[in-house]
């Protein structure tokens, strides 16, 4: 499998992650928002963490220099058309990844791969958006923030994604040092559906805006339970909006089973604009 040429839609948290970690493999990377100002932060957050690595002399700045110019900042109408593999990162709303899709499919080459990189939508729903000559080559990408940092990648095969490709993605996100799964088409795949209890239950435990208890939530399984993060501090990572449009994919495809129900504090939060980092204000509050 070639993977030389990748297009990133979406320069957020995970899709400038992911953009990140493909130009540090050495390949030519198109990174596309509908906002310049978002780009602008993602070229600077990504230059940034270069430069940092380069002052701590984990990376020369010859390879720094060299993954700068793989990296270009643009707007989907200034993309290449004939990428290998294009990965969509964009907010997690079924209706506005299905429209972005529709684009895709004309704008790309028929050889270009077409994956998401969504937390909880079927894979199948999305591929509906795409012409039936495509939808083999439609798969979901499902990478862990930070993406530079995290192992895992889900590999999940869609309704009417070609097997062979599903393999072929494995094996190569294996040879460059990721730690692939291969996934059904199932809400929230392995870890949204397995993680959601770490989110649901603190939530209900604390049950208010009361940061000293969460605190203490966090603390103790993280002392406690040895998970590297607490459940308040990894929401405020991922984003509350993020997190919370999730919980509410996977409780709707569940049939509302009350064991995935959001809570009430996670939609105030949302509503109140508190994000978590990305906003310098969630659960808790950041410089
Ligand atoms: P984010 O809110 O940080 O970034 C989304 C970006 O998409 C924004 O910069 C926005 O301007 C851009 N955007 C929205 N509509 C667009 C369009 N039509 N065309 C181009 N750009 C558009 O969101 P985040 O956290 O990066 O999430 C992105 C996707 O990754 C979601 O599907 C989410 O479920 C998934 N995900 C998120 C994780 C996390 O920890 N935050 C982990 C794994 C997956």
């Amino acid at each position: 499998m070639k993977i030389e040429r990748v297009v990133v839609i979406g320069a957020g948290t995970m899709g400038s992650g992911i953009a990140q970690w493909f130009a540090q493999e050495m390949c030519f990377v198109e990174l596309v928002d509908n906002s310049s100002d978002q780009l602008d932060r993602a070229k600077k957050s990504i230059h940034d963490s270069w430069n940092k690595l380069v002052e701590k002399e984990k990376l020369t700045s010859c390879k720094a220099e060299q993954m700068k110019k793989l990296l270009e900042f643009k707007s989907l109408d200034n993309v290449s058309k004939n990428a290998d593999l294009v990965v969509e990162a964009i907010i997690e709303n079924l209706d506005v990844k299905k429209d972005l899709f529709a684009k895709l499919d004309k704008h790309f080459s028929e050889h270009t791969i077409l994956s998401s990189n969504t937390s909880s939508f079927p894979i199948h729903l999305m591929a509906e958006a795409v012409s039936t000559a495509r939808r083999g080559n439609f798969v979901g990408l499902h990478f862990f923030n930070p993406a530079t940092i995290m192992k895992l990648v889900e590999v999940i095969k869609g309704k009417d994604s070609d097997q062979e490709l599903c393999h072929e993605l494995y094996s190569w996100f294996d040879s460059k040092g990721k730690k692939p799964a291969l996934c059904k088409d199932s809400p929230g795949f392995i870890v949204n559906r397995v993680a959601r209890n770490f989110y649901g239950e603190p939530l209900r435990i604390v049950g208010e805006d009361d940061e000293r208890k969460m605190r203490e939530v966090d603390h103790i399984l993280k002392e406690v339970g040895g998970f590297k993060m607490g459940p308040f501090e990894l929401m405020d990572m991922i984003g509350i909006d993020v997190n919370y449009s999730v919980t509410c994919s996977v409780w709707e495809a569940y049939d509302r089973e009350p064991r995935f129900a959001p809570h009430r504090l996670q939609k105030k939060m949302v509503e109140d604009g508190r994000f978590g980092r990305k906003t310098k204000r969630g659960y808790y509050k950041y410089d």
